[in-house]
């Protein structure tokens, strides 16, 4: 008889959720047969569900928003990369522990340097937004060695408190839609701005012609912030989706042990959005 392993995406709202179908394009590649399912689960209630996950032998539970600081207090075993970013996103279960990793740092990072074959190296690069998003892919860029990381959030508090989070390394801070001295190398739109369809406020000075403008968001169409910095005239304009299947393929490796062909993936997910 074949097992068929049982995993979740939690998070509230779900239902626009594109896991289940990255999860299993991901599990056709290797003839393997998964139940995933998404799940709503309000913050506060996800104590309950790993609980009750646990005695229904779930391998392994996905967490978004907003329930990612929640997986990452929630586990008793979080890898080094979810306690950098204080969240996770990725849980599994071994010998009675909850085990938990965050793989947005390196999802972003290697959609961006191999997908796109832009080395992160001794690049100008632009945060906008100190919120959870922004948290969890700061430690693994910095970690790339760019030449300088700018900050800049509605909230100039907060922005603040994340340049102490990595105090060794220099993070310059802007004010919110202050110009900046030259045009950055890559601008990451970290805000939840794109979910109401609004720009953030980026000076139009921080975009020349060899910038790279990365939404963390994604819509059918193009964001928001996308579809300014090609009117811009950024060098390129991308949004989350390749972020969202690499992400994915590194909670994948974790669950099966196997590294799956993202490139697919992500031109079917696209097509699957439109
Ligand atoms: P997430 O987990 O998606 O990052 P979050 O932690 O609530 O969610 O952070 C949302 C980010 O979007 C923050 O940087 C927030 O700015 P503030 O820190 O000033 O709240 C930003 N954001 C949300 N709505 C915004 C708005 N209307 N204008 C500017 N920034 C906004």
């Amino acid at each position: 008889m074949t097992i068929v392993k049982k995993f979740y995406v939690v998070g509230d709202p779900i239902d626009h959720s594109k896991s289940p179908f990255i999860h299993l394009e991901f599990a056709s590649q290797f003839r393997l047969a998964i139940d995933y399912q998404k799940k709503r689960i309000c913050s506060g209630d996800l104590a309950e569900f790993l609980a009750r996950a646990k005695t229904e032998d779930v391998v392994g539970i996905n967490a978004t928003v907003p329930l990612k600081g929640e997986a990452f207090h929630l586990a008793d075993e979080p890898s080094d990369r979810a306690i950098s970013a204080e969240s996770a996103n990725t849980l599994w279960f071994s010998e009675g522990k909850t085990f938990a990793d965050n793989t947005d740092g390196i999802g972003i990072i290697k959609h961006i340097e191999q997908n796109i074959g832009f080395s992160l190296k001794d690049k100008k690069i632009l945060i906008v937004g100190a919120g959870g998003a922004a948290r969890g892919i700061l430690g693994p860029i910095l970690d790339r060695r760019p030449w300088s990381l700018t900050i800049t959030n509605r909230t100039f508090e907060k922005s603040l408190r994340f340049a102490e989070l990595d105090a060794s390394r220099n993070i310059t801070i802007l004010e919110w839609g202050e110009r900046p001295q030259k045009p950055l190398d890559l601008i990451l739109n970290c805000t939840s701005l794109s979910l109401s369809d609004e720009i953030p406020l980026v000076d139009r000075n921080a975009i020349g012609p060899k910038t790279i403008c990365y939404d963390l968001a994604y819509r059918p169409g193009g964001t928001s912030f996308v579809n300014w910095a090609v009117e811009m005239g950024a060098a390129l304009a991308v949004d989350g989706i390749g972020m969202l299947v690499e992400q994915a393929a590194e909670s994948f490796r974790t669950w099966h042990g196997y590294f799956p062909d993202t490139g697919t993936v992500i031109r079917r997910l696209r097509q699957n959005i439109k």
